[in-house]
């Protein structure tokens, strides 16, 4: 989508700030991925819900048959609400309640991705009550840092996520040896926001040695889930709108060595829907500082929190100017230091009235979003095309 592409003239009655979805972008991604997915029997996706949970983005998602990837109670609600089927959802997440994991085993999910021993005899026990066998597969945590912000890579020994290797075979002897749950497989997700395939083959190498060890010992292996991780790119949002699906199928193709029929789930977030969401937001004052100039705009990290919290990159245009390029930092209305989009951007002339698209927001920006200093939530427009 083009600077120029974004229908402007229909953007009138809109109150701003706004997220806007493309969602021709959106299923042309999720052909891609389908694409993929027939080249690669073996292959499943599962969407990771907490990127983006508007119910409009989630029954695009769940009507192409793709699973759901959940970290929440709510997130399980809102996946089933939009048409996910139950088989199809899987439960990942550190510290799941026990009202989350009753709702997990009433709903008849397929898998809870589990991260100690001790939520392994919750499990059980509440599957005891409840008459169910729960099917677990085991995060590890494979101790691999991925090349991305600190914030947001997970896979590393001293990150709260996974089991450990030295703790592996007792916490999986345990699944085999409790009653009401089912091991089935190995969880694993090293980060996000990944563009190095490297940080993937890395991955692949270790779920290589650690099925050769557990099937030296004598132990099931299941299925494998690489979880997610596959990076955009917010530099070139109009020349680069698709992230690079193939490569990233192509790396497990090659790299995993796993015993024939192994099924592989997979769980992007980001890489299916940033692309087709920006926030559309209106420029209040221009401002000259002492040494700078600031287009003040009426939106926030309230509703768009990445470039506050990881300093993240995300592209600025203004959609209602032809004039020649300025320099500003774009920055919100919030009373922090913090509340910057953009620090010393090259845009077309803003004045007071012109609307911006902050781009590549479609994954964490919405499910982001706050109401701090009372703003209300975002509204949404889908642009159908
Ligand atoms: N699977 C698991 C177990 C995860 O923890 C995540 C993301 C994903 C899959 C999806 O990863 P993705 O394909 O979207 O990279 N709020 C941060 C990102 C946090 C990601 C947390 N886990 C951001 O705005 O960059």
């Amino acid at each position: 989508m083009l600077k120029g592409d974004f229908p402007v003239e229909r953007f009138g009655g809109l109150r701003t700030p706004f997220y806007y979805y493309d969602l021709p972008l959106l299923r042309a991604t999720l052909d891609t991925v389908q694409q993929q997915l027939d080249r690669n029997p073996s292959f499943r996706v599962h969407y990771a819900v907490k990127a983006n949970y508007n119910p409009r983005i989630l029954a695009e998602i769940a009507a192409r048959g793709f699973g759901a990837d959940c970290v929440s109670g709510g997130e399980i609600r809102a996946a089933l609400d939009a048409g996910f089927a139950p088989e199809g959802i899987v439960f990942a997440g550190v510290g799941k309640s026990d009202e989350e994991i009753r709702l997990a085993l009433e709903a008849g999910i397929s898998r809870f991705n589990v991260e100690s021993a001790a939520e392994l005899e919750v499990i059980d026990s509440l599957a005891a009550q409840l008459g169910r066998v729960a099917p677990v597969s085991l995060r590890i945590n494979p101790d691999i840092g991925a090349h991305t912000h600190a914030g947001i890579t997970t896979g590393l020994a001293e990150n709260k996520f996974g089991i450990n290797y030295e703790q592996l075979d007792a916490v999986m002897d345990l699944s085999l040896r409790l009653p009401h749950v089912e091991y089935c497989g190995l969880h694993f997700h090293i980060g996000s926001q990944i563009l190095d395939m490297s940080d993937f083959v890395a991955l692949c190498n270790r779920i290589n040695e650690l099925v050769w060890r557990l099937q030296r010992g004598g132990r099931p292996v299941g299925d494998i889930n690489v979880g997610g991780g596959l990076g955009i790119n917010y530099q070139h949002p109009n020349h680069l709108p698709m992230a690079d699906f193939e490569g990233w199928f192509e790396v497990f193709r090659q790299h995993l060595k796993l015993p024939r029929g192994t099924v592989v789930h997979f769980e992007p977030g980001r890489s299916l829907v940033a692309p087709c969401g920006s926030l559309i937001a209106r420029v209040l004052y221009v401002k000259q500082g002492t040494h700078k100039q600031f287009a003040i705009i009426d939106g926030s990290m309230t509703e768009l929190v990445r470039p506050a919290m990881y300093r993240a990159y995300h592209r600025v245009e203004n959609l209602t100017s032809d004039e020649p390029e300025e320099v500003y930092d774009v920055v919100g209305p919030v009373c922090e230091s913090s509340d910057v989009f953009v620090k010393e951007a090259l845009i077309d002339r803003c004045r007071r009235g012109d609307l911006v698209a902050i781009r590549s927001a479609g994954a964490y920006g919405e499910s982001m979003a706050s109401q701090y200093n009372c703003h209300p939530l975002p509204d949404a427009f889908f642009f159908e095309g």
